[in-house]
């Protein structure tokens, strides 16, 4: 596989979708061939998909359902987009990956790492990021954010324990997997938060 696969990872409200669009502005200035895309979604089937997952009516979901939902997703995401554009040199920027579903259902939902791992193994076809660029920010602060801001989806509308346990979920992931993790201090302002992250992005392509 020639091209590389970067993925953003984060709590709801860390500023992940700000930056990866000025990271694709970037991409575009220095001329190298990428494409950006985010999970759930990134495919018509995983659109539709994540609409049903969103969806604030389906309040009984269980929490299983809602896993293998983010998998199949993801795997369709990897067959139809992800594994295609590495084939064609391409860099992959994706808005969330599989450690999402490790933090949000592994430990938010209280489903354990290793069989959230493996259900979502058998869609990945050995597909793992190049570079994780992970947004840390104090829960304490997203969850301020949160409460300012009305609405919101059916992962959003979860109370603040939850999104505390999605917080620790990921503290103890980048322990697990420190391979390829890079922390970006998502509490810094845009600006320095683009430049964390670039410099993290070259590293890795040796621009
Ligand atoms: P989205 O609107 O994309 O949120 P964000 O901008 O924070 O990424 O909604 C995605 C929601 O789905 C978000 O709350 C995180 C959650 N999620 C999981 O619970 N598991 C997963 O595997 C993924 C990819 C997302």
């Amino acid at each position: 596989m020639k091209g590389k696969f970067i993925t953003l990872e984060g709590p709801d409200g860390s500023g992940k979708s700000t930056i990866i669009k000025l990271i694709g502005d970037y991409m575009k200035e220095k001329g190298i061939d990428f494409i950006v895309t985010r999970e759930p979604g990134g495919t018509k089937i995983g659109e539709k998909i994540r609409s049903i997952i969103l969806d604030n009516e389906n309040i009984s979901m269980g929490p299983e359902t809602e896993a293998l939902l983010y998998a199949a997703a993801r795997s369709q995401h990897v067959h139809e987009k992800i594994i295609p554009a590495l084939n064609e040199g391409k860099v992959v920027f994706s808005d969330r990956f599989i450690l999402s579903s490790l933090a949000y259902q592994g430990v938010g939902r209280q489903l354990g790492i290793e069989r959230v791992k493996s259900i979502n193994d058998f869609g990945l076809r050995g597909i793992y990021p190049d570079l994780i660029l992970f947004f840390h920010i104090d829960p304490e602060l997203t969850l301020q954010r949160k409460t300012l801001k009305m609405g919101g989806d059916r992962l959003e509308q979860e109370g603040n324990e939850f999104h505390k346990r999605v917080y620790d979920g990921y503290m103890e992931l980048i322990k697990m997997y420190p391979e390829n993790v890079k922390i970006i201090d998502a509490t810094k302002s845009i600006d320095e938060v683009l430049n964390q992250s670039i410099e993290e992005i070259e590293k890795l392509l040796t621009i």
